[in-house]
């Protein structure tokens, strides 16, 4: 039963935007599209961001345009291969092809909670700060389940674990730098400056660092089709790709909410925010396996429809450019506008009642702990 709503669900709301993707796409074969280039955008300059998978798909056309807008882009890849082939690519795009080495290149796999360990330590060692966070990695409904190396259901730790733990313990890190960095010119500095250069310094640091760290997750609409069953989060029972698709994105969500819900209880002067982000169906590998595989169509009909399927894709996905519109929108709007909020289409957008269930919210904020053995600091 829970199988069949979670489908019909998915494949409704799927269709209705699949069709507006072909609207978009006859628009754009008349009048190409043209990122719409918000003037809020120039802000990215000199600002570092961090992008899990930022070396394909959706990741890589975002890294590309934080870097064109003069971001400090790093690509945290589980390939670094692949993440200096894409900084290459990105480089030569900008035209910057001799200053590929500007774009960071850093290895991190999500189906190792102490790979993201390793990455959020070394990250959190060099006491950078850092602007905005992506947890744009992904995969997208593996016919069998399959584990972890921590023991997990593969889904649920790339999409959301994985995440989960590096948001905390990066968040972390900043907050507390800037608690210090807040006290060491309202305290010790002072005897040595004399107050009123004092307090410029300070009010300069604090005006600075209010902005925070903007705290983005890839979710999806899918998520609607999602319900979490705290009794059996692993989907050890009755696994389907795609319910753990539609869980952990849920799961993304739910963990936008209770970030920002403790950066707004908190004393902590930042203004961190936490969004999740639907960057709508968009033309890249995951999408596209997904589209011509057996999960949606069933192992008997996929030799026939995957061929249709893959023709259609173009005009049933938008562009990555388009999906990058959202993730741009998330990372430079008012925080008052966008703090704990859905993302979707460029604005924001009323998530599943279930995604704003704080009680919830909460009991997975808990069991993230409990899973990776974190002492919350936030
Ligand atoms: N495309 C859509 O229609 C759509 C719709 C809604 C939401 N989303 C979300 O958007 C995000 C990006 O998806 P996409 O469509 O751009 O997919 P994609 O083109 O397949 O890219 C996925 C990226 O995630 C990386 N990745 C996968 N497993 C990883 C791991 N264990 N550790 C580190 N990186 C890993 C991949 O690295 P490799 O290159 O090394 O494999 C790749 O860089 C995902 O979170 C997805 O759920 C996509």
């Amino acid at each position: 039963m829970d199988f069949f709503r979670t489908r019909t669900l998915a494949y409704l709301l799927g269709a209705v935007e699949f069709a507006d993707n072909i609207r978009l796409n006859i628009v754009d074969g008349f009048f190409p599209f043209k990122p719409h280039n918000a003037s809020s955008w120039s802000q990215l300059e000199g600002k570092t961001c961090i992008i899990t998978g930022g070396n394909a798909g959706i990741g890589l056309a975002t890294a590309e345009a934080f870097a064109k807008r003069g971001g400090k882009v790093v690509l945290a890849c589980r390939s670094l291969v692949r993440g200096r082939r894409a900084a290459q690519a990105i480089a030569h795009k900008i035209g910057q092809s001799d200053k590929a080495h500007d774009i960071e290149v850093r290895e991190v796999d999500l189906t190792s909670l102490e790979s993201v360990r390793r990455f959020a330590k070394a990250f959190n060692k060099e006491d950078r700060r850092l602007d905005v966070l992506i947890c744009n990695a992904g995969i997208m409904a593996p016919p069998e389940r399959q584990q972890t190396v921590d023991g997990l259901e593969m889904q649920f730790q790339v999409n959301y674990l994985g995440h989960w733990l590096l948001a905390h313990e990066l968040l972390s890190h900043q907050r507390s730098r800037f608690l210090s960095s807040s006290k060491s010119l309202n305290g010790s500095d002072r005897a040595h400056r004399g107050a009123e250069s004092c307090s410029e310094q300070a009010s300069s640091v604090n005006e600075k660092d209010e902005n925070g760290t903007r705290l983005i997750f890839l979710s999806s609409m899918t998520h609607r089709a999602g319900k979490l069953d705290f009794s059996d989060l692993q989907l050890t029972h009755g696994y389907s790709g795609f319910k753990g698709y539609a869980n952990s994105k849920l799961a993304t969500l739910l963990a936008a909410k209770e970030f920002q819900h403790r950066f707004d209880r908190s004393l902590n002067r930042r203004m961190d925010v936490a969004v999740a982000v639907h960057p709508g169906l968009v033309d890249t590998k995951l999408a596209r396996e997904w589209l011509t595989g057996a999960d949606v169509m069933g192992s008997a009909a996929q030799p026939l429809v995957a061929p249709i399927a893959r023709a259609l894709a173009p005009w049933l996905l938008i562009a990555p450019d388009r999906a990058v519109e959202s993730i741009l929108y998330a990372a430079t709007a008012p925080a008052e506008k966008i703090a704990g909020q859905y993302v979707a289409a460029g604005t924001v957008a009323r998530p599943a009642r279930m995604a704003e269930d704080l009680v919830i919210a909460r009991e997975l904020w808990d069991t993230s702990c409990k899973l990776t053995g974190t002492k919350p600091t936030l």
